[in-house]
């Protein structure tokens, strides 16, 4: 109760009179909330109307770094203001208290300025006399007639601003051909209509587009099967949401409710150019992403605008290619970057031939995505050709030589840095003169001395240096071992020389790249340079680093040191000379595991995860666990790694699902439905993994014609029929412990339940496999059986021996027999 926190001028009041003053409070609550505008009512300066069930509020707001209002809906419940619906998008107000919502003479809702004129209206043709307006607890506005309030005239979720809310429809008006679209705004402090949009594919699929300016699609959601968008496969059984896709005649669109009343989660056009599903956390007080699409930034189209630049690693997403500054700061920095860029010094154009003026020069930018729109110039040979044949035009302002010449005319658009995509390469931007250091020298011969002399003098510097600083390094490396625990700060020079300037790449994971190296004293190491980490400092980087420096047990990797410079983040692990658990599983050319050392890989692994869950002080949540992430000793001995790092890239769990791409993989539901994450989201992890152990491939494969079967479905099966033998990679021929396989198949299988509370945990996990815990049969879950439906589930392992045969027949697989799969696991 608020009653003892607010001070009183009064003495404090006697006890039985608290106890009156309490049971009133009870009995009537103050019905000051008011959730209706009526004829003789109005909104205007603070105040507010409330839904019924105290879910929404709706008055004047002023948005983060606006000093403007609008009229708005929020969340009532939620501490950070989370605007859900806006009336007068584009007509702010700049004085609230002289602003008025209110109903007009002919029924509809309208808003007046300062000056009494009418800015925004309901706008709809109204035939009764009286009517009201509700906010309802959905979070809907309802412009409803007076004396029936269920006939409704006009409702704010047709009219959707940037925010889908549950109930709310989202599609298209087959008569009047208008689409509902969910508008991003212009710029944080702007709800005005920006550039980024969500709608309905207007020629009548059951797709959703988002779209630049409404002409450019980056986008689609796939057409809707009756269960998931075929673009979007992660939206399995236990999706937060239900959809519902409606498909008259005279309108189609989908709507979608949560399964669970108590979540507070909503559906958003960002101004990030992604479309967001975003859950509040009443715990930690903020909106978790736990969902968005396109999932890499720099795929949104156009989003740093002409000559801006996207860098998917950088500290942020976009800036301004050299040469060019932001063309409006202050649009900028709120993020609307539809201006870009503009030139700081203008071209100068080669075609002036006077004598004295410097020519444009170009700018090499490696590791290019290439813009938009290039002009292939069939004819041009050589680099040099391309390079004049782009300085003769004064509007071309760049080129690109990668075999054949490209020239790029115009504002340059989508440019990425640091881009590994296969089309990669070397984009030569057109700067005036000035803005580049006088690289070319006029006297080549003399310059080419010059720089032999200044090279052999730094050979001369860095042998000696490396001398010295080899002297130095040893010293640290066996002062480090003789702490033992100590982690090892090294400097980025010193990583860069021992992994040879980074040139043997080990694997690339979620969080990054890693390369092999060797210490001074020849110990293998592995590097690990971390990517994408942002809103970390250096001190939080450290703190986390020596938490995860802590943790070490015989089945987890161990950090040795790390390195912080700048920008730079890097791990040093013990390197592991078996590589990981997916080559060894699943590559044709490696020895085939026994099943003993399956077994023992297997115990390893939950031993580490147990240790990670419950036996180190903070508790870690692996957050990925999966082959890639088992690294194997000299003698297998598996070593789960890296652990800890979901918290040193920060908590944004899109990063997690990213390195999910588009497979069921090793996903637990609850991932998708945006509740907090536990340890049991791992243990069903290792579940998943423990079948691909087991059967030595892939749980999700794709057949040549691109149906996906999926192992543990097909498994359900023959381990009810007690025919565990035929799940075991057949590899292994006779040799295997049936009573350990059938012990694994059970675990697996009570591991990835649905409910996480039916889940065991990892250390139950081990006991069970060591042999002292008894396992009962486990019931099969529920989002199995409607993968089958939504997967068309054939045979596994015919598959594997006869290809030829399971592809006739994967082609000729109908609907009835895909049922038939379904009500088979269904009767298990
Ligand atoms: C507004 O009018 C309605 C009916 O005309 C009446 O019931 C209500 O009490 C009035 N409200 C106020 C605040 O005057
Ligand atoms: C927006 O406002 C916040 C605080 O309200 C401030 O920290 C931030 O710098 C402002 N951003 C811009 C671009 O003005
Ligand atoms: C009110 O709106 C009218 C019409 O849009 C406009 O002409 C007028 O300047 C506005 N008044 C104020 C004070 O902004
Ligand atoms: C109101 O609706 C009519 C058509 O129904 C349209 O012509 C008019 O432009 C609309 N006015 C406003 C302010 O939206
Ligand atoms: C509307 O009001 C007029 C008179 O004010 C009355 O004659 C008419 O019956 C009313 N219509 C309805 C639908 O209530
Ligand atoms: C109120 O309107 C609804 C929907 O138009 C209708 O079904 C219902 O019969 C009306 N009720 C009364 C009392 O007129
Ligand atoms: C929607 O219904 C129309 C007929 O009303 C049909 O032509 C169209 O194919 C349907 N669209 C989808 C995606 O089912
Ligand atoms: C968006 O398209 C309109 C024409 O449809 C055009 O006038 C406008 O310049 C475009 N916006 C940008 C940022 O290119
Ligand atoms: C479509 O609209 C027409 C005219 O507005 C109406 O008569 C018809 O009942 C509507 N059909 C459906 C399926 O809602
Ligand atoms: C930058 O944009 C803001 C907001 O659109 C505008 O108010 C301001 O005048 C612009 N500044 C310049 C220098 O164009
Ligand atoms: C060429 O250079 C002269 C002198 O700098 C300048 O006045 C003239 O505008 C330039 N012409 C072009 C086409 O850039
Ligand atoms: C430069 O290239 C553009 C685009 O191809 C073309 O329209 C223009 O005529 C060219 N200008 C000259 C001087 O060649």
């Amino acid at each position: 109760m608020a009653l003892p926190k607010t001070p009183s001028p009064f003495p404090p009041p006697s006890f039985s009179l608290l106890l009156f003053l309490l049971f009133l409070a009870l009995q009537s609550p103050p019905s000051f909330s008011v959730d209706t505008i009526s004829a003789n009512s109005s909104i205007s300066g603070d105040q507010l109307l409330t839904s019924k069930g105290g879910n929404f509020v709706l008055g004047f707001f002023t948005p983060q770094n606006s000093t403007k209002y609008y009229i708005g809906i929020w969340y009532k419940k939620v501490s950070q203001p989370t605007s859900v619906w806006i009336a007068n998008r584009e007509t702010p107000v700049s004085d609230h208290t002289k602003s008025e919502l209110r109903l007009s003479d002919d029924g509809n809702l309208v808003l007046l300025n300062e000056s009494r004129a009418q800015i925004w209206s309901t706008n709809t043709s109204i035939s009764t006399n009286s009517t009201v307006a509700v906010i309802q607890d959905t979070g809907n506005l309802v412009l409803a007639d007076g004396s029936n309030t269920s006939r409704i005239l006009w409702q704010s979720i047709d009219h959707p601003s940037n925010t889908w809310l549950p109930g709310g429809k989202l599609g298209l008006n087959k008569v009047t051909k208008q689409n509902q679209r969910l508008i991003s705004w212009k710029s944080s402090a702007d709800p005005a209509p920006g550039i980024f949009s969500l709608e309905l594919d207007p020629d009548g699929t059951s797709q959703y587009y988002i779209q630049w300016n409404e002409s450019v699609t980056y986008w689609s959601s796939g057409t809707w099967n009756g269960q998931i968008f075929s673009g979007v496969p992660e939206m399995t059984a236990n999706y937060i949401y239900d959809f519902t896709y409606v498909n008259t005649t005279n309108e189609s669109y989908f709507t979608y409710s949560v399964k669970t009343d108590s979540i507070i989660s909503r559906f958003i056009m960002d101004l990030s150019g992604q479309i967001k599903q975003l859950t509040w956390m009443e715990g930690s007080q903020e909106w978790i992403l736990f969902w968005s699409q396109p999932r890499a930034q720099c795929e949104v189209h156009s989003l740093c605008g002409p000559f801006g630049s996207c860098n998917e690693n950088g500290q942020t997403f976009c800036k301004c290619v050299k040469g060019f500054a932001a063309r409006n700061q202050t649009e900028w920095d709120l993020q609307d970057r539809t201006g870009g860029c503009v030139r700081n010094t203008p071209l100068q154009c080669g075609g002036n031939s006077s004598a004295n003026v410097e020519k444009d020069r170009f700018y090499p930018m490696e590791g290019m995505r290439l813009p938009e729109n290039a002009q292939n110039q069939p004819d041009v040979g050589s680099a040099e050709d391309c390079a004049s044949t782009c300085l003769k035009n004064c509007s071309c302002t760049a080129y690109s030589f990668g075999g054949g010449c490209s020239v790029w005319y115009g504002d340059l658009i989508n440019l990425q840095e640091q881009y590994n995509g296969s089309d990669a390469g070397t984009l030569y931007l057109r700067l005036a003169a000035s803005e580049l250091p006088d690289s070319t020298s006029k006297k080549g011969t003399v310059a080419g001395a010059i720089a032999g002399a200044v090279g052999g003098l730094a050979v001369c510097v860095v042998i000696v240096w490396v001398v010295i600083w080899r002297r130095r390094k040893r010293r640290m490396i066996h002062a480090a071992k003789a702490v033992g625990r100590t982690l090892v700060p090294f400097r980025y020079s010193d990583l860069q020389h021992f992994t040879k300037n980074f040139s043997e790449k080990l694997g690339g994971g979620g969080f990054g790249s890693v390369f092999k190296g060797f210490l001074p004293d020849s110990t293998a190491i592995a590097v690990k340079r971390l990517e994408g980490l942002r809103l970390h400092g250096e001190k939080q980087f450290r703190t986390e680093v020596s938490t995860i420096g802590t943790v070490q047990h015989v089945n987890l990797v161990r950090l040795l040191g790390f390195c912080s410079e700048g920008a730079r983040r890097l791990l040093v692990y013990e390197f592991m000379p078996k590589g990981s658990l997916d080559a060894q599983l699943f590559q044709n050319n490696s020895m085939v595991l026994d099943w003993n050392t399956r077994y023992q890989i297997a115990l390893g692994i939950a031993r580490g995860l147990a240790y990670l869950h419950e036996k180190c002080r903070d508790c870690i949540i692996h957050c990925d666990v999966k082959p890639e992430n088992i690294l194997l000793d000299a003698s297998f001995v598996p070593k789960v790694s890296d652990f800890g790092l979901a918290k040193l890239v920060g908590r944004d769990f899109s990063r997690v699902l990213t390195t999910m791409r588009g497979t069921r993989g090793y996903l637990a539901p609850e991932w998708i439905t945006g509740v907090a994450i536990t340890a049991k989201a791992d243990v069903y992890s290792y579940g998943m993994m423990l079948f691909e152990i087991i059967s030595g491939r892939r749980n999700s494969e794709q057949t040549e014609e691109g149906k996906a079967t999926f192992f543990p479905t097909f498994a359900a099966n023959r381990l009810v029929q007690g025919d565990v033998q035929s799940l075991v990679d057949h590899r292994l021929g006779d040799d295997v412990n049936i009573e350990e396989l059938e012990r694994a198949c059970k675990i697996a299988y009570w591991c990835i339940q649905d409910d996480e509370s039916a889940r065991p945990t990892m250390g139950q996990v081990v006991q069970i496999l060591e042999g002292f815990l008894e396992i009962n049969m486990p019931p099969i879950p529920r989002s199995l059986q409607i993968l089958v439906e939504s997967s068309e589930n054939i045979n596994f392992f015919s598959d594997l021996s006869s290809n030829q045969s399971s592809r006739t027949r994967s082609t000729t697989s109908t609907g009835s027999q895909v049922k038939s799969t379904a009500s088979r696991s269904s009767n298990v």
